[in-house]
């Protein structure tokens, strides 16, 4: 039997510092860490601010991930590193660093897609086999892909404009919640009615799984307004209420074009079908249920990975190393760092970018 490679994985795309250390499919070690506190006067990630902090942690992380795996570098098969999308001093930073242990260590070089990081983590975590179909949903990124191999991502539809978890963040801050936004409303919307406001479902009057959220932020901003012109103010049960109908608006989109999706999906694959989900939206209870539902009614398995492996993190570039290495994928010390980088290069560009930078 042969052994399982054993990689060292290195994220800092965004405003997560991470370095991980996967054998096979165990996570020997998975270190994060988060940047909120530094942008949280600013209402969103400073690209500045970002790659300054990766630079200082990065080193930092790398040596804890490998001290909590109790490994030497001659222990690992190779170093993968989220070459691209993302803001790039960030992704500069990581490449920066992957290449000096490369060259350093004589271990190979593997430039990993971050979203291909994403979008293999069900891989990691259950073992799916391919094809199958995802739902990426996070605050940068919003898409489905119809993952076919390791290296070939066929997306069928995404936003046309915000990404949602970049909503959910902008709605918290209208209401006077904090950040970030989608754990805010999803606690609030718990005491809340869902149906007190009538907020629009963007899109579902149109054919296919393209989706738009950049109008929900409008809706729930005229809602408050209306609340406030008529009492004077917000209570804390306007909050929940309108928390809850926020939360109901996006997981009713999501929900019916995921259904739309699979249908697509369906249609192209004749195959007992999967779906999955990854990005921190993903995290939602509400989301989640809606999913999970759709998925008992058509009789396909639902892969939802668990919150720490949905968000930003290292173990799912180290992961997605191992299948380009195990295919005989290697870069050199020429990689270069890619701001844009979109998993299916046949698909027309997304419009939309999302607050942390463009990511596909
Ligand atoms: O995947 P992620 O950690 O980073 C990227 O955007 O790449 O996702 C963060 C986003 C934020 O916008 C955050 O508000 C949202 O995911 N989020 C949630 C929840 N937890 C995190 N949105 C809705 N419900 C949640 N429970
Ligand atoms: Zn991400």
């Amino acid at each position: 039997m042969t052994q399982p490679l054993t990689l060292l994985g290195i994220e800092s795309s965004c405003d997560d510092t991470a370095a991980a250390i996967v054998r096979g499919r165990d996570i020997l070690a998975s270190v994060v860490y988060g940047q909120t506190a530094l942008h949280a006067d600013f209402g969103g990630v400073v690209p500045e601010i970002a790659a300054r902090a990766h630079a200082e942690k990065l080193d930092h992380c790398v040596e804890e991930a490998m001290a909590k795996a109790n490994l030497r570098f001659a222990d690992l098969d190779g170093i993968a590193v989220t070459a691209g999308p993302g803001l790039i001093g960030g992704v500069l930073s990581g490449v920066m660093c992957a290449k000096g242990l490369s060259a350093a260590t004589g271990l190979p070089l593997i430039g990993v897609n971050h979203l291909a990081g994403h979008a293999l983590t069900p891989r990691l975590t259950d073992d799916l086999p391919f094809p199958y179909l995802m739902l990426l949903v996070s605050g940068g990124h919003c898409q489905f892909l119809i993952a076919h191999t390791h290296d070939r991502f066929e997306r069928i539809g995404g936003t046309i404009d915000d990404a949602p978890g970049e909503a959910f963040d902008k709605a918290a801050r209208l209401l006077g919640l904090p950040q970030p936004g989608g754990p805010s409303i999803e606690k609030s919307a718990k005491t809340g009615d869902p149906k007190r406001f009538d907020l629009p479902r963007p899109l579902l009057n149109r054919p296919g799984c393209d989706m738009s959220f950049s109008g929900l932020k409008t809706a729930i901003l005229r809602a408050r307004d209306g609340v406030v012109a008529d009492q004077g103010g917000l209570t804390q049960q306007d909050q929940a209420d309108l928390a809850a109908s926020f939360q109901a608006a996006v997981s009713a989109v999501l929900v019916e074009k995921t259904r739309r999706a699979l249908d697509i999906y369906q249609g192209l694959e004749p195959v007992t079908p999967s779906f999955a989900i990854a990005g921190g939206v993903a995290a939602n209870g509400t989301i989640r249920a809606g999913l999970t539902a759709l998925c008992a009614a058509r009789d396909t398995a639902f892969v939802a990975p668990p919150l720490q492996l949905c968000t930003d993190n290292a173990a799912m570039i180290a992961y997605a190393g191992m299948e380009q290495m195990a295919a005989g994928g290697r870069d050199d010390l020429t990689l270069s760092a890619r701001p844009r980088w979109p998993l299916d290069q046949t698909a027309a560009p997304l419009l939309g970018s999302g607050k942390k930078g463009a990511k596909a």
